[in-house]
């Protein structure tokens, strides 16, 4: 047994949004949330658990922040068969609506790419954006829970209120427990 917490938290931030967010969940899935700032800490930690949320800021353009572009190549070496992940991403979509979340995508991708199960989508009404790299086939949802701390400070709770039961139903695990 290397870690008591159930689910590893890794999430990266330029400005701190992600890193609130995370803190956020913390709170809320107490006793189930393990955090780590994959900027402290890489990403070796992914391997110790089957049940992962991870969070990322899309920055310059549709482009990975810059922690997340760093460990890209050692995620991409790992085996993620069996394992199950939920990912929030941060974007601005007025700001930047021609690329909203689109690293959100690029994860997704990635992780589906070495064999994790992604789950809880979530979405697109009540969001105004162009394009974006982060839609399912269908363009109805998300990829994961998209979050604007730029536009949309004020629905970010109530977000983590619907989204985060439905991370623990597709974890198998009971919220608070
Ligand atoms: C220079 C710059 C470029 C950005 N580019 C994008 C983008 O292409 N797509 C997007 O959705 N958000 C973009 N954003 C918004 C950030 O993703 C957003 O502010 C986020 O909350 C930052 O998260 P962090 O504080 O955890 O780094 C950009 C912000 C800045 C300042």
């Amino acid at each position: 047994m290397t870690n008591a917490k159930q689910i590893g938290l890794f999430y990266a931030s330029t400005t701190g949004n992600t890193e609130d967010v995370a803190q956020l969940i913390a709170e809320r899935l107490e006793s189930l949330v393990q955090l780590h700032d994959i900027a402290v800490e890489g990403v070796a930690a992914m391997q110790q658990y089957s049940l992962m949320i991870m969070g990322i800021p899309t920055w310059d353009y549709g482009e990975l922040q810059e922690d997340w572009q760093e460990c890209w190549q050692a995620i991409a070496e790992q085996d993620f068969v069996g394992k199950r992940v939920a990912l929030f991403g941060l974007g601005d979509q007025m700001g930047y609506g021609e690329w909203f979340q689109d690293a959100m995508g690029e994860l997704h991708q990635l992780l589906t790419s070495i064999g994790a199960t992604l789950v809880v989508p979530w979405p697109v009404d009540g969001y105004s954006f162009e394009a974006s790299r982060a839609l399912t086939d269908d363009e109805q949802y998300f990829v994961g829970l998209a979050l604007d701390e730029d536009g949309q400070h004020g629905v970010t709770e109530e977000r983590l209120d619907l989204w985060l039961p439905q991370v623990c139903q597709a974890f198998d695990l009971q919220q608070g427990g």
